[in-house]
């Protein structure tokens, strides 16, 4: 791994989960050259600004909230279901922050979450066998052969998509729409009369009670322009390596390898191979980056990961995300956990609750079980406080909208009412109700492992 990188040095390395199908590759290449004449899509400054939060993060100072769509599409595409996403995380933001007396560092899963990496490479369905979908950046969802034979011009249509959605991102986040003044208005229409939304008001009545105080002390959104905006970031992961490449730029103010396709971009579960095309190419970008942490991963191997890609032991540069299952955490987390400590790295440890917590319904849905979603959580954060490692944060497929995806919760959905409004592009989601309930069960662990920590320091 001592060899000099450069952003194309991934090429020379066995590459997976990256489409080599393509009817012309030498249109492949055309529309590499056109991205890379493309404007950034994030600036490094803000790469930087997150990363030094995300070391706030591994010294135990804040809390990470990363959330979106597993797969965005074109065909879901619109302002309202950004907007939707967005204040979703506002909303659990409030709910972790308030209770873990915390800074929360918001990350969105989106403006870019667009390639899968699939287990299965085919799909057949009656007697007829076509490549699998892999995002909307790649090929088509419907089922046939021209949909999903892979296509380059989608990258182009991806990042335009990107843009815009960057674009609302910051709108918001900037213009008014997040000022902590607005807290009731964050609140989901189909949320609302349920119990979360309950808690959530009861929650943003004493949150504007204390501002009004404030305001009355003369702290106003004019004196604490914080008051009025929000830090957002955004995060894929990096799988499309050709793309990556593309977006990847030296930055004229400290003359290092940005990849500005996005602030945040991690390693996935299949690709995080030592010798891989994948470490290879992200080793050498300086954003802070991701890791997924699956059950197969041994201490070792984690370890030599590590040194492979913060070798100057960089607090905020690098992330792991486990993601077990609520039934394998117990016996793969701790020794990891314990790995990391002993070795003395700064990583922020993350859970990512989702990705081992799928299944198939009876009727034939992929699903996820909420109680199994919180129950990895709950685990994480329990093995986190003993092993004496900060629980970090969580990584959620998560979507505004109220979608039926995932079953359970206080709705009680069932494998039944999975058809009702099954929107997703790839994997099972949490709708808004689901994603806040799991908030407030994330925000009383941490005000469990708060009051255990005063009650420590005292004695
Ligand atoms: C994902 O985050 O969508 C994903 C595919 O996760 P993992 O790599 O952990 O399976
Ligand atoms: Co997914």
């Amino acid at each position: 791994m001592s060899e000099r990188w450069t952003p194309a040095s991934w090429r020379g390395r066995p590459a997976r989960h990256i489409p080599s199908d393509y009817p012309d590759p030498a249109a492949v290449a055309r529309v590499e050259d056109e991205l890379r004449r493309m404007p950034p899509l994030v600036f490094a400054g803000e790469a930087r600004r997150l990363k030094s939060l995300l070391g706030d993060v591994a010294a135990g100072k804040a809390f990470l909230l990363q959330g979106g769509d597993c797969a965005e599409s074109f065909k879901e595409f619109s302002a309202d279901n950004i907007r939707d996403t967005f204040r979703l995380i506002l909303q659990m933001a409030v709910v972790l922050t308030f209770a873990g007396g915390k800074p929360v560092v918001k990350v969105g899963r989106m403006a870019g979450q667009f390639a899968k990496p699939r287990s299965e490479p085919i799909e057949t369905i009656d007697g007829v066998t076509l490549p699998s979908y892999r995002g909307d950046n790649i090929n088509g969802m419907e089922f046939e052969a021209a949909t999903r034979a892979p296509d380059p011009e989608r990258l182009l249509k991806a990042y335009a998509q990107s843009a815009s959605t960057l674009n609302l991102l910051r709108a918001f986040a900037g213009g008014g729409y997040a000022d902590l003044h607005n807290i009731h208005r964050w609140t989901l229409g189909f949320v609302d009369g349920s119990p979360q939304g309950a808690r959530y008001a009861e929650l943003t009545d004493k949150i504007s009670e204390a501002l009004t105080f404030m305001g009355a002390i003369g702290v106003t959104p004019q004196s604490h322009p914080g008051l009025h905006q929000v830090e957002f970031f955004t995060c894929h992961e990096a799988l499309l390596l050709g793309f990556e490449e593309a977006m990847t730029r030296v930055d004229s103010t400290s003359g290092d390898w940005y990849d500005v396709s996005a602030h945040l971009l991690w390693i996935g579960e299949r690709t995080r191979q030592l010798d891989g095309a994948h470490i290879e190419f992200m080793r050498g970008i300086q954003n802070p980056i991701g890791l997924k942490v699956g059950p197969t991963l041994e201490p070792d191997e984690l370890l030599a990961l590590i040194d492979t890609l913060n070798p100057d032991d960089e607090p905020g540069r690098l992330t792991l995300y486990g993601r077990f299952g609520s039934d394998k955490i117990a016996a793969r987390l701790p020794a990891l956990m314990r790995a990391t400590r002993a070795a003395g790295r700064q990583v922020v440890w993350a859970i990512d609750p989702m990705h081992g917590n799928t299944l198939k319904a009876s009727n034939g849905y992929k699903t996820r079980p909420f109680d199994r979603i919180l129950s990895e959580v709950r685990s994480f954060v329990e093995i986190a406080q003993a092993e004496g490692v900060h629980p970090g944060g969580v990584h959620l497929e998560m979507t505004g909208q109220n979608v039926t995806e995932c079953i359970g919760g206080a709705r009680a959905l069932s494998e039944g009412d999975l058809a009702d409004r099954y929107h997703t592009h790839c994997d099972p989601r949490l709708n808004g109700e689901q994603a806040l309930e799991l908030a407030f069960l994330v925000a009383e662990k941490l005000k469990a492992g708060r009051t255990a920590d005063v009650t420590q320091a005292a004695e």
